[in-house]
């Protein structure tokens, strides 16, 4: 995959926060230049206003949205519905910091797995999951309606503060790498 040079300069003026309404026309456009099915607006309207189980977070530097991703907190698991970095600031640690971010958040909110589906032909964002300790857990055949193709489903147990406190901050490991 070829990647443009526009850099991330390091992690002190890198910010997450909640997306709000005035993000979706932004969040719109990179959902429509990462997804061959991508969500519309009204979706992301939709979750934002009606969905309490929703938690949506942009990351940003300097006012621009550099990514973003959702997920469903449902009692102690965490459905990750969407995550992408704009395309230009791909391949630079940002997606990897994204999703630390968001499994950090589920952990505050309460959740002890994280789950998800990607496509099989997916091998850059299975890559980045398997990193942060996803494992496969099955298949959903013709999960994606415009090719037919199959979803892997993932799983990945979370670190809670009362797991780091007895020494198995899995998630923290290779932060730096
Ligand atoms: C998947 C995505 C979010 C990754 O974001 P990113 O900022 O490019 O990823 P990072 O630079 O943080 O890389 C983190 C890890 O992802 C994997 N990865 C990233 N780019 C990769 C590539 N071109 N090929 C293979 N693996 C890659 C690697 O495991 C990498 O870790 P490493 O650098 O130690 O090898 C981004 O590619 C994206 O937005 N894709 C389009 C939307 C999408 O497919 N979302 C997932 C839907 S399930």
């Amino acid at each position: 995959m070829k990647h443009s040079n526009i850099r991330y300069r390091g992690n002190e003026d890198l910010v997450f926060r909640s997306m709000t309404l005035g993000d979706v026309g932004t969040i719109v456009r990179i959902e429509r230049e990462s997804f061959t099915s991508p969500w519309s607006e009204e979706a992301f309207r939709t979750e934002l206003t009606q969905n309490l189980f929703a938690r949506y977070m942009v990351m940003e530097r300097d006012g621009i949205v550099l990514g973003y991703g959702g997920m469903w907190i449902i009692v102690d698991e965490a459905h990750v519905t969407n995550i992408a970095v704009d395309e230009p600031y791909r391949g630079q640690g940002l997606g990897e910091k994204l999703l630390r971010e968001m499994m950090h958040t589920a952990v505050w909110l309460g959740a002890r797995r994280m789950t998800l589906e990607v496509r099989v032909s997916n091998e850059t964002a299975q890559s980045l999951y398997r990193k942060l300790g996803f494992e496969p857990s099955g298949l959903r055949p013709g999960y994606y309606s415009d090719n037919h193709e199959d979803a892997l489903i993932m799983w990945a147990e979370l670190v809670t503060g009362r797991d780091e406190a007895a020494g198995t901050a899995e998630i923290e490991e290779g932060e730096q790498g």
